[in-house]
């Protein structure tokens, strides 16, 4: 059975081929559970942003508690205390000067505004022909259209529309590695280091996923690179965004993948687990310098942005208790032990189907030479109990930061199993 044609309109979907999506009645912990009583370990914490699995208790009692004194109100003319003290949180736990923080409801839009931030930024400052920016190939900043432009323009989701939107500049995806290698390292930022020498007068903002690559295939890369680019950008003039929508909050190790760095981006965009999971919401920070060049005497250097459910409170609220329990919980150890069982589990899979396999903080990833290897994976961690969802030529694990040791061998023991067979 396919979806056909369906009123419900699915996700990076074929209608007339895709097999009818599984119907989940509710969800706890780790587990989803299904209409026929059956469950499955998320393996990927619904895209990356289920950190604490499903239903916590003082998740639940956060967002019902809000719900009680007022579930939304705008922020044009008004403002609440869950947005004021979240802003406020994001100040002090983000790398030091990033101090003004703009929200809004998904990551994509937060990414909009990052950009707009940018563009907006040097017109404020008289620099109104910088107005491109540079992105990695194999990047991913979300759907909207604006930020499909800074997307791979070749290999990425949305190349068919690289005609359409304004052209951009790509340099490689960094390939020297986590740990890098220097030489190629080197060669990485001659490329960028000619491309901004050529054109910084038109770019406005180097922007990158930092540390690791999502959704254009779960590519790592150092801390080094990005020291060195942001060196780089200082020198001309040019922004630089941190797109932290998958890696903010522990994804890659550390709080934000910028702890990776010895820098502080000019503009940092947080979402999925910024609410826990619980929510749509995103939050776009910026340090005083490029928040400075919008505050001047006159009207129109401010900036005009607004979603109506930017700030929301049941958002801020439960964003509030999902940072205070990777606080008290030290969620940053249990995502030690996820690396060190991920590592090891995960490193004993041997085929020669398999490319390379990678982990970095809360994140195992399988890359194949031939994606045609992962048709069936799949329904075959579907039938072993285990949600697993593949792109292209990797399958990857991002499980819930509470995952139990039992459940996350599970999922490694499916994957193991599936390259055995
Ligand atoms: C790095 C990155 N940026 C932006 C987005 C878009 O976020 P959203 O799906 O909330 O619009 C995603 C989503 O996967 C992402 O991985």
């Amino acid at each position: 059975m396919t979806l056909k044609k369906s009123p419900l309109w699915y996700p990076y979907s074929q209608h007339k081929t895709m097999e009818l999506p599984i119907k989940i009645s509710h969800a706890k912990n780790c587990h989803l559970y299904l209409e026929n009583g059956k469950s499955l370990i998320d393996g990927i914490s619904s895209w990356w942003c289920a950190i604490h699995g499903y239903q916590h208790p003082k998740l639940n009692q956060a967002i019902t508690r809000q719900l009680h004194q007022m579930s939304h109100v705008m922020m044009g003319g008004l403002t609440h205390e869950p947005a004021q003290k979240l802003a406020q949180k994001l100040v002090d736990i983000t790398p030091n000067g990033l101090n003004h923080v703009f929200f809004s409801d998904s990551g994509s839009v937060g990414m909009e505004v990052a950009m707009k931030l940018a563009l907006q930024y040097h017109k404020n400052k008289g620099d109104s022909h910088k107005t491109k920016f540079i992105a990695l190939k194999k990047s991913y900043h979300g759907d909207t259209c604006g930020v499909i432009s800074i997307g791979d323009p070749q290999d990425g989701m949305h190349a068919q529309f690289s005609s359409i939107f304004p052209k951009q500049f790509f340099v490689s995806s960094p390939q020297s590695g986590f740990i890098p290698d220097h030489k190629l390292l080197n060669q990485e930022i001659d490329e960028v280091a000619t491309l901004i020498k050529k054109n910084h007068d038109h770019i406005a903002a180097f922007v990158v996923e930092p540390i690791m690559q999502g959704a254009g295939g779960f590519n790592l890369y150092s801390g080094e690179y990005l020291n060195q680019v942001s060196k780089l950008c200082k020198d001309h003039n040019i922004l630089f965004i941190f797109d932290e929508v998958a890696t903010g909050f522990g994804r890659t190790g550390k709080l934000f993948a910028a702890n990776h760095t010895q820098i502080t981006p000019d503009i940092m965009v947080l979402g999925k687990a910024l609410t826990g999971g619980m929510i749509g919401h995103a939050a776009t920070l910026a340090t005083s310098q490029v928040f400075d060049a919008f505050y001047t005497d006159s009207d129109d250097d401010a900036f005009m942005h607004g979603p109506t459910f930017m700030g929301n409170p049941l958002a801020c609220s439960v964003a509030l208790k999902s940072i205070e329990i990777f606080e008290e919980e030290n969620y940053l150890d249990k995502i030690a032990l996820i690396h060190t069982q991920l590592t090891e589990e995960l490193g004993q899979i041997n085929s020669k189907k398999i490319k390379e396999i990678r982990t970095l903080g809360g994140l195992g990833v399988i890359e194949v030479h031939d994606p045609k290897t992962l048709e069936s994976i799949q329904k075959f961690a579907v039938d072993h109990g285990v949600w697993l969802r593949p792109f292209g030529n990797v399958v990857y694990t991002t499980p819930p930061y509470i995952i139990k040791s039992q459940d996350l061998t599970k999922i490694t023991q499916t994957l193991t199993q599936f390259f055995k067979e």
